[in-house]
């Protein structure tokens, strides 16, 4: 089984004060997962602080919400990828269904967004997803398999290696209407067989395949006990210290 990788996605929400005592809390409940990796995402502007407040044996490591993929220059109210790195981070999410729906993202922005992580030493969290309308025309595969051949085309080997993938339908993110994993699973599988396909099958059963949409502390144990789900990407529930300690301790027990 790979380790199980628990990522939380604080989206527009908290202010740095907030993100020092979340964490603060949240050291105090959960004592260092063996067999999970943990991630929190907060918004840029809690970054700094999170990182002082993590010390630097902490458990918990530092993703960003997105980036640009450049490094730097004319881009007003953008952040790059050096800069992430500067500030402790070492996941970057990208291509958030909420950053292609509200945000116009496309898949070669996206494309553009994971090379930059790579190249600065940044592990990317790629999302793709189906919308309901998708789904109900049975058009899962094949919008997943498009959102994969846009946002990964041209990686090595050893980039791919890097990547996470996270599914999220975009039906479940916020609705309190978590996929079940009889929905999830076969969508794991044809994303890993698209990585076998394009690049080794020993590389693609290493990369770690996500789920997301209104994971909880009630349906974790669904999603974190199956051997085709490597992990989750939470995003209300992991706003609460209770509860994302809570999805945090389901990990340890399913993954031991
Ligand atoms: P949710 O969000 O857990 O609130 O559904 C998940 C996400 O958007 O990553």
């Amino acid at each position: 089984m790979r380790r199980a990788l628990i990522v939380g996605n604080w989206k527009m929400n908290k202010t740095a004060s907030e993100a020092v005592a979340f964490i603060r809390d949240l050291q105090e409940r959960v004592p260092t997962p063996l067999h999970a990796d943990v991630v929190i995402a907060p918004p840029f502007t809690a970054l700094e602080s999170a990182r002082k407040a993590l010390g630097t044996s902490s458990w918990l490591s530092l993703g960003a919400q997105d980036l640009h993929w450049e490094a730097q220059g004319a881009f007003t109210g953008e952040v790059s990828a050096p800069m992430l790195r500067d500030l402790g981070c070492r996941y970057v999410i990208v291509g958030h269904s909420e950053r292609r729906t509200l945000f116009d993202e496309r898949d070669e922005q996206v494309r553009k967004k994971i090379k930059a992580a790579l190249t600065h030493g940044l592990s990317p969290i790629l999302c793709v997803g189906e919308s309901l309308a998708e789904r109900e025309s049975c058009r899962t595969e094949s919008v997943i398999t498009a959102q994969l051949t846009g946002s990964l085309a041209g990686l090595t080997t050893q980039d791919l290696a890097a990547v996470t993938i996270a599914y999220e339908p975009v039906w479940a993110i916020g609705t309190g209407q978590a996929a079940t994993t009889d929905q999830v699973v076969p969508v794991h599988r044809s994303i890993r067989l698209f990585l076998e396909t394009g690049w080794t099958s020993q590389t693609a059963s290493a990369v770690r395949i996500l789920y997301g949409g209104s994971v909880t502390p009630q349906n974790g144990k669904l999603f974190l006990g199956s051997e085709a789900i490597d992990g989750a990407l939470v995003g209300g529930a992991c706003l609460n210290p209770d509860s994302f300690a809570t999805i945090i301790s389901l990990a340890e027990t399913e993954r031991a």
